[in-house]
């Protein structure tokens, strides 16, 4: 078919034993995206990997432009016009934006780097794309989201033909979202294709023209978009339909345990001013948009960010955190939400990621016990349905979503008093998102106290007993989840813009 850009047909990929894509076949026409859906662990971006030469597959044939093609690293897909956005960033974070764009391929005049050249090719991709970007600002003082947006926009650069993105949207704010979806759609309209990866389906509707589904290594589902809906896609990605998408929210919250008083933080962004009180069991959420100060707030109650005033409460205690150690001390635990680079030892084992943050509990007489050790991964694992082969897996090798499980695995040992929890199902699929709904209000039912940052509206409308909004590094409103609904929720959040 002449305007078929892209064509996998029959591959398959194993590594050592375990077969994780079977026989896959894929087609994408010109100009239009295909988006691609499963659970965690199904082999996304596996697939995506053996297009973008990563990984080596073991099987099948790949055709572009009615070329067979065989791409043996990611430098050779991008001069053959294959770009792919990964779904854990790789970036270096200590140089900066138009050195990260040219990696790998700088411009040389007279036998040295061009930085010249660089800055202005940088500046007129940056405007092309109506992005307002400093060439020379260092990775690190960027935003996630900003630094995901600098990779969409190297994709760019390239000219590719087909650009993947792996799950782009995890930290992107609302507007972000919508600059990418209107990048999107003018590159369609110049003949450039995607790959779409999301858990979202929301997104997954308006920007896809067909979508695909992976189940388990296999294709099992492919559709125009307009002829399909969430419940077909649900029931190809788990197999059975979910008739609904949030458990029953039937804690019952007891007397006021945490209090926030008056708290203000030293360093910027900085938080004015906040207070709040959390119940025992209760289930508090947090709202706001990106760059609130949510994150900010957690780490402050969690003792990783310099409190200039005021103060929290503990069941009629003060406390004053100076480190997370101290907070693990009092039994709070923190879920963050940039697992890479804040909870997650990539080159570690399940079982060490299980049990890093709570060795005391695993040791006989004083001696860590590897078999406590191990029983309590194979417990993480069999509580979160993690995908693995086993504890001993390094938890490097397991998809986004599944590190993902291992890690509030991790806290969940602890049994914490006080549990807060940084968008905690970001990029987790349909299914386990229920799952992990449901533990969190079996917590609350046993008397823990949660905290839960999320940006998905109808997450936090769906899970919480209480919603406190923050704008502006304020304290904009406090609801009762069951009186309030999306649009309460959006204006609270304007308040102090
Ligand atoms: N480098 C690797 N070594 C060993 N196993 C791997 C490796 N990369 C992926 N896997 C395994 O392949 C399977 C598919 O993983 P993949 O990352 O493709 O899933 P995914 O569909 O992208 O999931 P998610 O939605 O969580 O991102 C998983 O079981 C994972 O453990
Ligand atoms: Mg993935």
């Amino acid at each position: 078919m002449s305007d078929t850009v892209l064509e996998i047909k029959n591959m398959s990929k194993s590594f050592a034993k375990n077969k994780v894509l079977n026989g896959i076949n894929l087609s994408i026409k010109k100009g239009s995206v295909m988006g691609l859906m499963g659970e965690n662990g199904a082999g996304k971006s596996t697939m995506m990997k053996c297009l973008f030469g990563i990984y080596a597959k073991d099987e099948g044939q790949i055709t572009l432009d009615g070329r067979p093609v065989n791409f043996i690293s990611p430098k050779e897909a991008l001069e053959n016009g294959v770009a792919m956005v990964h779904q854990e960033l790789n970036q270096c974070l200590d140089r900066t934006v138009m050195d990260n764009l040219f990696l790998g391929r700088y411009p040389v005049k007279f036998g040295i780097i061009d930085e010249q050249k660089m800055f202005k090719e940088s500046m007129s991709l940056f405007s092309s794309l109506s992005m307002s970007v400093n060439p020379q600002t260092i990775m690190r003082t960027m935003s996630v989201s900003q630094r995901q947006m600098v990779e969409i926009a190297k994709a760019v650069s390239y000219n590719a033909k087909i650009i993947v993105l792996d799950e782009p949207t995890s930290s992107l704010t609302e507007p972000e979202v919508e600059k990418l979806f209107s990048i999107v759609n003018s590159l369609k309209a110049k003949g450039v294709s995607f790959v779409y990866i999301s858990h979202k389906m929301d997104e997954i509707f308006r920007i896809c023209d067909e979508v695909s589904v992976l189940r388990d290594g296999s294709m099992v589902y492919t559709s125009p978009t307009k002829d399909t809906d969430m419940n077909k896609l649900i029931t190809a990605m788990v197999g059975r339909s979910l008739d609904k998408r949030f458990p029953d929210v039937d804690n019952t919250p007891g007397e006021d345990y945490l209090e926030i008083k008056n708290l203000s933080t030293k360093y910027e962004p900085r938080l004015d001013d906040i207070s709040f009180k959390v119940k025992k069991g209760e289930i508090f959420g947090l709202y706001g948009l990106v760059g609130a100060g949510r994150s900010e707030l957690l780490e402050s109650i969690f003792g990783i960010r310099t409190i200039a005033s005021g103060e929290i409460i503990l069941n009629g205690k003060k406390l004053r955190f100076k480190s997370s150690k101290d907070a693990m001390d009092y039994n709070f635990a923190l879920v963050t939400e940039e697992r890479k680079f804040n909870g997650m030892f990539g080159k570690a084992t399940i079982e060490f990621n299980t049990t890093i943050t709570n060795l005391d509990s695993y040791k006989t007489n004083g001696i860590l016990s590897k078999r406590k050790m191990y029983d309590a991964a194979n417990r993480e694992i069999k509580r979160m349905h993690t995908k693995c082969v086993s504890a001993d897996e390094l938890i490097s090798s397991l998809s986004g979503g599944n590190q993902q499980k291992v890690i509030i695995g991790k806290w969940m040992e602890r049994e914490p008093d006080v549990f807060l929890l940084d968008e905690p199902t970001r990029g987790i699929d349909v299914g386990a998102k229920y799952e992990i709904y449901q533990l969190i209000i079996q917590m609350a039912k046993e008397g823990k106290t949660i905290i839960v940052v999320s940006s998905e509206m109808p997450e936090i409308l769906g899970i919480t007993n209480r919603i406190a909004v923050m704008s502006n590094h304020r304290l904009a409103g406090i609801v009762d989840t069951k009186d309030t609904d999306q649009e309460a929720l959006l204006r609270l959040s304007a308040k102090y813009l």
